[in-house]
């Protein structure tokens, strides 16, 4: 073989195996992706020595799931108590940890029901009609209102997080895991099911999130829903067990089962919820947001901005000098940590409208900047019930409200050229922001 044939080989192979997770999650959703068969055999075999919980015959599936049911009601209600007795917040400290998880999960909330994809062309086989009813739930039918990719993506949108920081390449690890079981999903049948049956169950984690992200004043309506949807007596959960029951065949059921165990333990691969959020570090974040943002504005500050002799543009010049900043900030009284950071000078340069530093900060970095500045002080709770952000979508005509009567299309019109600018063009921009989710909630 010559050099250059082995070269256009190795390139041809590169280009068949993507060498990171996130390079294979993105080529599966461009519906190119060879070699994702073969990873996801892989990644089965890597399962196959986790632990499960799942009974050793299907036949106490239906008992499994119903004890599953109770022990998550418990833990939660056993969560309450210790609340109601003064316990902190079990998973987040703060608004910002709250933040940081939720982009954490994107990838996989992105895709949200992918590994059933495969089930919609069963349509004429009614054994199938749970999965892929479960499926269509998942897309919302097609109503914007209630596809849940949409539901989480205007989660994001609203509080300023929909550009998502690099994350680690295990992120995308149960997307990945999602999009390659919807794409081999006729091979692959029992590991869906088992998947399924997996993903399914509601965890404990999932109530919890849900009541703190409303303590935080963030709508949980997406965790929420999960509950509900999801419940073992009627939802998601009861679905995947009738699916199994009603595809499992009469012959070589034992070794279905297995191949569905497998698909089970594919949920166990990466890190668990609970620990993906213990892994946060306020003050780490901050500085690694500040050391992204300080070669782009070195060169954006007047020489006459001193701190501790030093001009800011000098500050931001130098590479891993933000920590040394930011308490050169503190020593000069402009950062007063421990307090509301309303009263620290910091905060109102870079918070409101009027801030002079407006918009140099997303609306993470932000929470950031406050979470860090309050440290352990707490600010008042103003609990968001999940769907209250919501339930303020409209998406089309409300009858009564004079913005909103002739529905998107109108309000789009006053919003264009500079007709927006006009005192109904303003009304219209904030009844459009309204209606499609698209307003920013403020750091708080
Ligand atoms: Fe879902
Ligand atoms: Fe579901």
């Amino acid at each position: 073989m010559t050099v250059t044939t082995c070269k256009s080989a190795a390139n041809a192979a590169a280009k068949a195996a993507p060498d990171s997770l996130q390079q294979r999650y993105q080529a599966l959703l461009d519906g190119h992706d060879p070699s994702s068969a073969a990873w996801l055999t892989e990644q089965l075999t890597r399962a196959q020595s986790l632990p499960d919980d799942l009974p050793d015959t299907p036949s106490q599936l239906q008992a499994w799931s119903a004890n599953h049911a109770a022990q998550v009601a418990q833990g939660y209600a056993h969560y309450l108590e210790q609340r109601r007795q003064g316990a902190p917040r079990r998973y987040f400290s703060n608004r910002a940890q709250a933040l940081w998880f939720l982009q954490q999960v994107a990838p996989t909330k992105a895709v949200d029901g992918a590994w059933l994809h495969s089930t919609l062309s069963h349509w004429d086989d009614p054994r199938y009609h749970g999965l892929i009813t479960t499926y269509l739930e998942e897309l919302g039918a097609g109503d914007p209102r209630c596809n849940h990719v949409l539901i989480y993506r205007r989660l994001l949108s609203r509080l300023g997080c929909l550009e998502l920081a690099a994350l680690e390449d295990e992120r995308y690890l149960q997307g990945t895991l999602q999009l390659a079981l919807g794409q081999h999903g006729e091979a692959f049948l029992p590991e869906v099911i088992g998947y399924n049956l997996g993903y399914e169950q509601p965890p404990v984690h999932l109530l919890i999130t849900t009541y703190e992200l409303a303590e935080l004043g963030i709508d949980g309506h997406y965790f929420q829903l999960h509950v509900t949807i999801d419940n073992a007596a009627s939802g998601h959960a009861r679905k995947s067990l009738a699916a199994f029951q009603q595809l499992c065949p009469r012959e070589g059921a034992q070794a279905f089962y297995q191949r569905v165990r497998r698909g089970y333990r594919l949920n166990d691969l990466g890190l668990d919820t609970p620990s993906l959020i213990s892994r946060f570090d306020l003050q780490a974040e901050l500085f690694a947001a500040l050391e992204r943002k300080r070669v782009f504005g070195q060169f954006m500050h007047a020489d006459r901005c001193r701190v501790q002799n030093r001009t800011i543009n000098q500050w931001l010049a130098e590479p891993g000098a933000m920590p040394g900043f930011v308490a050169a900030l503190q020593a000069q009284g402009w950062i007063k940590r421990g307090l509301d950071p309303a009263q620290s000078r910091w905060w109102a340069l870079i918070e409101g409208p009027s801030a002079p530093m407006y918009g140099v900060f997303t609306a993470y970095e932000k929470q950031l900047w406050h979470d860090w500045i309050a440290a352990d002080w707490q600010p008042p709770i103003r609990r968001v019930a999940p769907g209250t952000w919501e339930a303020k979508l409209t998406f089309d005509a409300v009858p009564g409200n004079p913005m909103a009567a002739d529905g998107i299309p109108a309000l789009i019109a006053r919003m264009a050229g500079d007709r927006h600018a006009l005192p109904e063009g303003l009304l219209a921009t904030q009844a459009y922001c309204r209606a499609t989710g698209l307003d920013q909630e403020p750091a708080h």
